[in-house]
């Protein structure tokens, strides 16, 4: 069960879903829930958006005890919407939770809460075609103490924004760069984890990136920088030839569920799939000889974003004439039209909620 306590006055609703953009704006409610080692989970309530009341020494801002997830619910018609694989979502969740010492959570349970939520907030839902409201829980550590260890008490929190595209200009190709002097997560770290810290070392290089008119940067393994990782926000594939290649796995990149639904999609269609190691060398050798038919991010706010130049040690590389390829709009039309339910859900992908 959850409790509702209910805010006085409404917020005022964007007045056109083209004005959303990403992640800026919070709508009536969030979900909280509290942790300690007696009650575990525990009083699991839905109260107005606001600020969280926690004291300076909470874990939180000094260590970074931390998980997060991203998913997003679609407007399908006034009595239905979409949730896309959310028990993987909580997977996730459970996985991060075990590397950042945060105590498990009941996904059936929090999915329920957040559907809950989400008959609350149903209006805020944009009703347009890609766009949707972006759900985004975290845990963080509560504890007041400077010592560095695991916390004991958590909140669970749960915030929703109606979202447009995660770039600005929607599914155009974005540019990238391989990122030379920085690097993002080494095995055996938190990589495959979506926690605060992950985001936080990255910072640097995203604006420099941004400084110099590229959208992300494409992250290099930290021990020899030779093996492709994945992008800021998105996992990251190739077709090279007649081949998608994204690289494996191995700890430090993030296990996206966008793109296990893209591999799943893809083999099923038919392409030639291989989730391996692959050097830059290898991919710009591909680029030289015209064999890089196309590059796109996979992620639960990019979807399939298409990466139309990648600069590499100073020499440019356009991909498919800049310009999003076959691959990347068969695979980004069988995902999205599967979210908004304009096909079949073959791989029974959906939850259908009733509002
Ligand atoms: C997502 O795709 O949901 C993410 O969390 C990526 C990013 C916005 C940090």
């Amino acid at each position: 069960m959850i409790r509702f306590e209910e805010r006085k006055e409404l917020k005022t609703k964007p007045a056109k879903d083209a004005e959303l953009g990403f992640g800026r704006i919070f709508t009536d409610y969030m979900i909280l829930a509290d942790y300690t080692p007696e009650e575990g989970w525990h009083d699991a309530r839905i109260v107005p958006y606001g600020p969280l009341n926690y004291n300076p020494g909470a874990m939180i801002f000094h260590y970074g005890q931390s998980t997060f997830e991203g998913l997003k619910a679609y407007y399908i018609d006034e009595h239905t919407i979409h949730l896309f694989r959310p028990e993987k979502n909580f997977e996730r969740m459970n996985n991060s939770n075990e590397r950042l010492c945060i105590p498990k959570i009941d996904p059936k349970e929090f999915t329920e809460y957040i559907i809950e939520a989400l008959k609350i907030e149903k209006d805020w839902i944009p009703k347009e075609n890609g766009k949707s409201l972006y759900i985004r829980p975290m845990i963080v550590a509560t504890d007041e103490c400077l010592g560095v260890h695991a916390s004991k008490t958590y909140q669970f929190v749960c915030m929703f924004c109606p979202v447009a595209s995660y770039y600005k200009n929607g599914i155009e190709p974005v540019k990238i760069y391989v990122e030379h002097d920085y690097k993002r997560a080494v095995k055996g770290g938190t990589g495959f984890a979506k926690t605060a810290a992950n985001y936080a070392q990255s910072l640097r290089s995203q604006e420099e990136a941004e400084l110099a008119g590229y959208a992300q940067v494409l992250w290099l393994d930290a021990i020899e920088r030779k093996y492709i990782e994945e992008v800021g926000s998105m996992n990251i594939m190739f077709v090279i030839d007649d081949t998608v290649v994204t690289p494996e796995l191995n700890g430090s990149i993030l296990p996206g569920i966008t793109r296990a639904s893209a591999l799943e999609l893809l083999r099923d269609k038919g392409y030639k799939v291989e989730e391996r190691k692959i050097s830059i060398d290898e991919l710009i050798g591909a680029a030289k000889e015209g064999r890089l038919k196309e590059v796109f991010g996979t992620g639960t706010a990019a979807v399939i974003s298409p990466v139309g130049e990648i600069l590499y040690e100073g020499t440019h590389y356009v991909i498919n004439d800049g310009k999003i390829g076959p691959v990347a709009q068969d695979i980004y039309d069988t995902i999205t039209d599967t979210q908004y339910g304009r096909i079949e859900d073959k791989y029974n992908w959906v939850r259908k909620i009733r509002i």
